[in-house]
């Protein structure tokens, strides 16, 4: 049952269910420790979500400092200030509260608590991660959002202000020691957001899924949670405080991130751009091209079987043009875009977005193999 308390090992120690963040607490609590850092940022506080945990671990005996000076796009000095707060606050764990950005920076905390700087030393595009051991803090993390599933990843995404780039830090030390999947602590996040995440969870999932890749495991895991983000996401949006369909959500979420480590594609790398330049909501974007993305992939006839199994099991028929259908009644049955008209992007920014989205590590991944012109011709059909 999805409101019952449950503990699994994959690959990550997740604690799920309503009320595992006052139990973690107790359990830490029980092990000795006595003092932590808690990461979060200015929304998570504002929503009162700080003082609950807070107010769980103070419970239990542990006494929480508490950084929260957190960018939605986080930056390295949100780091080394995190890192002196753990350090002045003598404490013994980092605790992550909040969304992927939250959830970012408490990883990255966590290794400069230890680890010399500058982060730029641990960029993984130039090998970083070889220098960051297991000498760090036990890290605990517990999302607020149903969508990155940071909490079970092992990357941190930092822009370094030396580059002014997003930055990707790895290692696989930065998985969390629990992830606290609780939904008591998402029933608070707006119907807009909790529809936008979503939908990114799901394409975590469907791209990992349609990904040309051996990865039976991740492929079960990704059919399996877009089943169970495709029905209870219209039920998170419409009712908030429904716990079932909440946790649910970050059981999608969670499976989302596990899947990924298989792949992802090019609708994310048409999002990163739409992100980068005309500052829209990861998700919200996702949402806007998943639509022709799809169309485009079902070109290659590996795809379109994928999508007409999954069509079936979402209860359609079995084809690929079946999905696509049900995928556009359920964005829009969520209040999410299918194309980007409302968003006026100019067609004279369709160079610069295609040249962003060859660039981005997901392309890669994409099944259809992406040639130049492609991503224009998506984007043309979507503005
Ligand atoms: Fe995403």
């Amino acid at each position: 049952m999805p409101t019952k308390r449950h503990a699994y090992n994959f690959p990550t120690r997740i604690e799920y269910g309503p009320g595992a963040a006052r139990d973690v607490a107790k359990t830490l609590a029980q092990s000795g420790l006595k003092k932590g850092l808690l990461v979060s940022d200015k929304g998570v506080e504002q929503a009162g979500l700080g003082d609950t945990v807070r107010g769980y671990f103070k419970d239990a005996g542990i006494e929480l400092a508490t950084f929260s000076d957190v960018k939605p796009n986080p930056v390295d000095d949100n780091v080394y200030d995190g890192a002196k707060a753990f350090k002045a606050a003598g404490a013994e764990f980092v605790l992550g509260l909040g969304g992927g950005s939250a959830l970012d920076v408490a990883k990255a905390v966590k290794c400069m608590a230890t680890h010399d700087g500058p982060l730029e030393k641990y960029d993984d595009m130039k090998d970083g991660s070889q220098y960051i051991s297991n000498n760090m803090p036990p890290f605990y993390a517990i999302p607020t959002t149903a969508g990155t599933g940071s909490e079970v990843g092992r990357s941190s995404v930092i822009t370094l202000k030396s580059t002014n780039k997003k930055t990707i830090i790895f290692s696989p030390y930065f998985m969390p020691n629990i992830a606290v999947l609780d939904p008591e602590l998402t029933v608070t996040l707006p119907a807009k957001l909790t529809a936008a995440t979503g939908v990114d969870a799901f394409v975590h999932n469907l791209e990992a899924y349609v990904a040309d890749a051996y990865h039976p495991l991740a492929d079960g895991i990704a059919k399996e949670a877009m089943v169970r983000a495709y029905h209870n996401l219209p039920i998170a949006v419409q009712d908030g405080k429904n716990l079932a369909a909440r946790g649910e959500m970050l059981m999608a979420s969670a499976m989302g991130a596990t899947a990924f480590q298989k792949s992802l594609g090019i609708n994310h790398s048409i999002a990163h751009g739409l992100g980068v330049y005309f500052d829209l909501h990861h998700g919200l974007a996702n949402a806007a091209v998943l639509k022709e993305v799809m169309i485009y992939n079902m070109q290659e006839k590996g795809v379109a079987e994928k999508l007409a199994h999954l069509s079936m099991l979402l209860g359609g028929q079995r084809s690929a043009e079946a999905f696509i259908e049900l995928l556009s009644q359920w964005l829009t049955g969520v209040g999410m875009p299918t194309n980007l008209k409302s968003f006026d992007i100019p067609a004279s920014m369709i160079p610069k977005l295609e040249a962003y989205a060859l660039e981005d590590p997901c392309c890669s991944g994409n099944p259809r193999k992406v040639v130049p012109g492609d991503v224009a011709d998506i984007l043309k059909k979507l503005i």
